[in-house]
């Protein structure tokens, strides 16, 4: 199964992608993650995107496609994945339809996740990360146990330059511009499920769970009305 979550800066991608790949056995692939970790190692990608996430720009479409599609090949992801911050324009979205279908898949679910823009600034500006095993937390919605130290593996947490206010504010009107019109893509297909992202951690995720089941659902019974043709 291939889920997308698509969302404004913010609106908890990340936070649900890593609880749900668990909940539902699903590879959680983030673009930005991989391109963090590339900028940390100073790999020749990790230079190229650097600059791009720093001033709060989209890496072009080029190189953001070959980076996902690369990743997909791997063994790890034969049975699909969950991707957080990919497709973000339409370009994108297409291309991921077109490797999916040359190995007859297709992306089963797009989840929005809605939240209103005077939220995210608020959550951008109180995000601590774990700098170790990656998990995301809050200074005030969701608090780690210990200031500064990351409750799943003790390592220490750290804010991203780019949610720096004037940046976090610059993502947001980048995403407007270029992400939205993905929703419409994938409305078109039918395949678009709305989630109200300013609830608690726990209903986004319950909500978003079952937007997954019911697709799984109709995915199984797709496929054996197939299979009895
Ligand atoms: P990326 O890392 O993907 O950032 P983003 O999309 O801007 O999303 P965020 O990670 O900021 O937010 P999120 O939705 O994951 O929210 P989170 O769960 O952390 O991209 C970074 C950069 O990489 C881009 O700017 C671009 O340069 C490049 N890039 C990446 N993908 C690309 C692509 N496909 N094409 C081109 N360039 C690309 O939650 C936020 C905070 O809120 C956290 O503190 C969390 O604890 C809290 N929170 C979460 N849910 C809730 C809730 N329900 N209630 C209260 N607080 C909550």
């Amino acid at each position: 199964m291939h889920i997308v979550l698509l969302g404004p800066p913010g609106a908890g991608k990340g936070t649900q992608a890593q609880m749900l790949s668990m909940a539902f056995d699903l590879l959680h692939v983030a673009t930005g993650d991989l391109f963090r970790e590339a900028a940390r190692l100073g790999t020749p990608l990790g230079l190229q995107v650097q600059a791009y996430m720093e001033r709060g720009e989209l890496v072009p479409d080029e190189v953001t496609i070959g980076v996902l599609l690369e990743r997909l090949k791997q063994s790890d992801a034969a049975n699909g994945a969950l991707l957080d911050g990919f497709p973000r324009t339409v370009a994108q979205a297409e291309a991921l339809d077109r490797a999916l279908a040359a190995h007859d898949q297709h992306v089963q679910l797009a989840v929005y996740l809605k939240v209103p823009q005077i939220m995210l600034l608020a959550r951008l500006s109180g995000r601590w990360f774990c700098s170790y095993c990656g998990s995301s937390f809050h200074s005030l919605y969701r608090p780690s146990k210990e200031e500064g130290i990351c409750d799943r593996c003790g390592h220490a947490l750290h804010q991203r330059p780019d949610d720096r206010p004037e940046t976090a504010l610059h993502r947001l009107e980048v995403y407007e511009r270029l992400t939205v019109p993905v929703l419409e893509y994938y409305r078109q297909q039918g395949i678009l499920k709305t989630v109200n992202g300013d609830q608690s951690v726990e209903e986004v995720q319950r909500d978003i769970a079952e937007a997954i089941g019911n697709r799984e659902g109709s995915v199984s019974s797709e496929s054996s009305a197939r299979a009895s043709d």
